[in-house]
């Protein structure tokens, strides 16, 4: 496979009227590297139809079931390179297993599964069938969390003391489940959504960019899951101690409910030299504090980033780069490591610098030891070491 060779991607999920799978079909398109040849974008048939249709998508490469879809795709020459799973949470594994199985690559939005042993299943039959698999934890693809991510591992703040981390949204402030409101409905639905809604969709955000910022491993939790709206079965608000295998500690709060905010995800880590602050509604800046010398804000595109970080850097600084930008990255790196792949190279750290199967482990088992603890009243439950 030569540099220039296009790859080609399948996508499940995505169809019309869906969220999330066109945001990575923009994200994929930025750069040009993969093209989408083969769908089964819904459950229902004249859904997958109408956007392949609208997507220029051959006929005969649409599909009634993602079963289907994994079989044919795996026989024909000119099959896809990956599957993008995009579905609710509880689909997650049943559809990444019967592509992996297939020898198909995968790319799978969070959490990775609702269950804990099926995460490191799909993580097995990945190494096992030597493919390669991305979590789309979006975040992480920001150069600037990149950026912070280098500077903590360099030392920059020092020892890491305490991490403060939120991600309020008000979305769900009021029952528009009871609406119709697509997104809304599965996600409150356990039979679709898992044991828990809303540390399963931003709980996880959070335990995944503070893990790659600052390369912290949970050693143990206590967690308090709300259901503040009435009548829900799944929590919509959640408070998390947290103590880490390094001896430093943190706070989470991940809430559903808090008028005033849009994906207010922020993250503060305070270290024994100095803080670094990053927030996802601006993410073109990051705050950095050290002792005795004025607070400093970082501008991508302005001041030089670290290495990977500035890599990723797309346009001048004022310009700002967003949400798309972000999971391009994880695109970008993704794809270049196939082609890598596909050409028998060996791939390094940084080829690899897009969220691997264990993230998605490591995100499943912080959702279940949350609602573990919460069910035993804020009980301390250990984590798993990996
Ligand atoms: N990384 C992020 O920042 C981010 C943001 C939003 C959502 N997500 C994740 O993306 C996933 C989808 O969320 P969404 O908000 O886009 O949901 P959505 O309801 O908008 O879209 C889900 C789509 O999956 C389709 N679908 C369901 N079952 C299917 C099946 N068996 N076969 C084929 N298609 C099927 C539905 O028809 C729909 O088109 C969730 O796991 C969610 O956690 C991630």
């Amino acid at each position: 496979m030569s540099e220039n060779t296009l790859v080609t991607y399948g996508m499940i999920g995505g169809g019309e009227g869906a969220f999330i799978g066109d945001v990575h079909r923009h994200a994929i398109n930025l750069d040009g590297k993969a093209k989408l040849t083969a769908g089964c974008f819904s459950r229902t048939m004249a859904n997958t139809l109408a956007t392949g249709a609208a997507l220029h998508i051959e006929k005969d490469r649409l599909y009634e079931t993602y079963v289907d879809m994994a079989k044919a795709e795996a026989s024909r020459a000119d099959g896809i390179d990956f599957a993008v799973i995009v579905t609710p949470n509880k689909s997650h594994f049943p559809i990444a297993k019967v592509f992996l199985e297939q020898g198909i690559n995968v790319v799978c939005d969070k959490p990775l599964t609702t269950d804990f042993s099926q995460a490191e299943e799909l993580a097995k039959i990945t190494k096992e069938n030597n493919l390669l698999f991305a979590v789309t934890y979006t975040y992480s693809g920001y150069a600037t969390v990149k950026h912070a991510r280098a500077m903590i591992a360099a030392g920059d703040i020092g020892e890491i003391r305490f991490v403060k981390a939120e991600y309020p949204q008000e979305w769900l402030a009021e029952r528009i489940e009871d609406s119709g409101q697509k997104q809304a409905a599965w996600r409150l639905d356990p039979a679709q959504s898992g044991i828990s809604n809303c540390v399963g969709d931003i709980g996880s955000h959070i335990e995944n960019t503070v893990a790659y910022m600052s390369g912290l491993k949970i050693k143990r939790l206590s967690a308090r899951l709300d259901n503040l709206v009435e009548g829900r079965l799944l929590d919509d608000n959640a408070t998390i101690l947290v103590d880490y295998q390094s001896g430093a500690k943190g706070l989470y709060w991940a809430s559903q409910i808090a008028i005033g905010h849009d994906n207010d995800l922020s993250i503060q880590i305070y270290g024994s030299e100095g803080t670094i602050r990053w927030r996802q509604e601006e993410p073109n800046y990051l705050e950095v504090a050290y002792k005795d010398k004025p607070a400093m804000r970082i501008s991508r595109g302005r001041d030089t980033l670290k290495e990977r970080a500035e890599s990723l850097v797309r346009i001048p600084a004022g310009h700002p780069e967003g949400y798309f930008e972000a999971l391009a990255n994880i695109y970008k790196t993704y794809v270049a490591a196939l082609i890598k792949k596909r050409k028998g190279k060996a791939l390094n750290a940084e080829d690899m610098d897009f969220p691997q199967p264990e993230a998605g482990v490591s995100g499943v088992q912080f959702i279940e030891k949350c609602v573990e603890s919460s069910k035993k009243d804020a009980a301390w439950v250990d984590f798993k070491e990996s």
